[in-house]
């Protein structure tokens, strides 16, 4: 392929859109409030709105300085700014677990599908049984634990962002978030607006707003932090890969901000929803990663019980609203092999798409049974799908972080970065020599911590 033929985003806004659509997804909608609710609400989300701050913006411009100077995958985008053995290889990092994620984000997304069809025909609701969780809880459990129908599910899901992602950048990736990403928003607009009129729905809203820092301990702090990253989508290749298709005319610190931004207010509109509704239908908001698919169906019935009609549009869209979020992150998390192998081996992108496509059915199908009948198959003693979210968002997001704050920071002439970042002096010098100093000193001492922290040494 020769540079001049390579794909690009066609427009501003569906760069934002293409990067905020990879950005805003499971992680916002299902991972946050959990994450919320399990930490102490305010106080952690204040802390991780300082490490979105202090640490995802600068990595985001990292990533996307190196994809739009480099121009090509993220695996390759590394040698062009350095020769060195080591730090022209870590770039394969993100490739790594990029693919590596995808293959379980897959089976969750899987789930959420399923779960679209189960509020459209009218299950969720008529399971409802007040002040009794049980239905939903049997509903979920032998869902997940069954062999094929999760399968089905996750198959077609793939095959979704196997179409999107074969169309091209600019006719798959950026037409689609460029419809997926408004639609997103209006439904979590009108989902909020609902939430906002469920009897009692005050005291979620103090759990979001009002900080209780006695809560907070190490370690949720160190989640704050993994939260951040998971949510930007940093480290893994995929701001990477976006921002070689970016042209030379974008500017990439305001990008980054703006995107920052919509993802945090995107995750605290869905603890918007989430937790009044949690609150007012008398469930802990601690219920975990069962929130979405055993609380929650039955939190929208009870409290929009008094209307059903209700209870069954805030069912359904909420689904909608998961599976339109999954979508356009898990098309970026595609994109991410794709490129590589396009560019490696030379092969058409629609090839390159197909053997993604084998690969994550594989490993998706293995991750899938490890909910049934693949349980017994243990990796240090986790299952198969636990143990690649450990392995991909504690330690290689982390180490991955690590590396590329220390490659801008240290390794890459400073000159290079402010030239590029600046579009050639044309934008003002002093937010770029911020986050170059972030870069430099703040973000390496703070990853470096909090991945000892994850180890339990410190
Ligand atoms: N950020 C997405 C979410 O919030 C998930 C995701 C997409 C991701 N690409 C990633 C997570 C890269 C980590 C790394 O759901």
């Amino acid at each position: 392929m020769s540079s001049t033929s390579r794909a690009s985003f066609g427009s501003k806004f569906g760069i934002i859109m293409a990067a905020a659509g990879s950005a805003v997804g499971l992680g916002n909608i299902w991972r946050f409030p959990i994450e919320t609710g399990q930490n102490g609400g305010a106080a952690f989300i204040l802390i991780y709105i300082i490490a979105i701050a202090l640490l995802g913006v600068p990595l985001m411009v990292a990533e996307f300085f190196i994809g739009r100077h480099a121009h090509t995958n993220a695996a390759h985008a590394y040698k062009k700014l350095s020769s060195h053995p080591f730090w022209s290889n870590i770039g394969f990092i993100g490739v790594l677990g990029g693919s590596l994620i995808l293959c379980y984000y897959v089976v969750v997304a899987g789930w959420v599908l399923k779960y679209m069809f189960l509020s459209l025909d009218g299950t969720l609701s008529t399971l409802f049984t007040p002040g009794d969780a049980s239905g939903y809880e049997s509903l979920f459990g032998n869902f997940v634990s069954s062999t094929w129908s999760p399968l089905v599910f996750m198959v077609l899901f793939v095959l979704m962002c196997h179409f999107a992602i074969a169309a091209g950048v600019r006719k798959g990736i950026e037409k689609l978030s460029k419809i997926f990403m408004p639609a997103l928003f209006v439904i979590l607009v009108v989902l909020v607006g609902f939430s906002l009129f469920a009897p009692g729905a005050q005291e979620g809203l103090s759990f979001l707003f009002h900080p209780d820092f006695s809560k907070l301990t190490t370690s949720s702090v160190l989640s704050a932090i993994a939260q951040a990253f998971y949510s930007l989508s940093l480290c893994m290749g995929c701001l990477c890969t976006y921002a070689s298709y970016f042209g030379k005319d974008v500017n990439i610190i305001k990008s980054a901000v703006s995107i920052s931004v919509i993802d945090t207010l995107v995750a605290i509109m869905a603890g918007l929803i989430i937790f009044p509704a949690v609150f007012s239908a008398g469930i802990s908001p601690q219920s975990g990663p069962s929130l979405a698919f055993i609380a929650l169906p039955g939190a929208f019935q009870q409290a929009f019980g008094a209307v059903p009609a209700v209870a069954y549009i805030v069912s359904v869209l909420f689904y909608a609203l998961l599976v339109l979020a999954a979508l356009t992150s898990a098309i970026s998390l595609y994109e991410v092999p794709t490129a590589y192998i396009h560019e490696t081996w030379h092969i058409r992108r629609r090839y390159a798409a197909l053997v993604v496509t084998a690969v994550c059915l594989m490993l998706g199908t293995v991750c899938s049974l490890s909910m049934g009948v693949l349980g017994d198959l243990h990796i240090f003693g986790k299952s198969v799908f636990d143990f690649l979210d450990y392995f991909c968002t504690t330690i290689m997001m982390p180490l991955s972080g690590v590396f590329i704050a220390i490659f801008l920071g240290w390794v890459v002439k400073r000159d290079i970065f402010m030239d590029d970042v600046t579009n050639g002096c044309t934008l003002r010098t002093t937010p770029a020599a911020v986050v170059h100093w972030l870069l430099r000193w703040v973000a390496p001492v703070l990853l470096f911590a909090a991945f000892l922290g994850v180890l339990g040494v410190i």
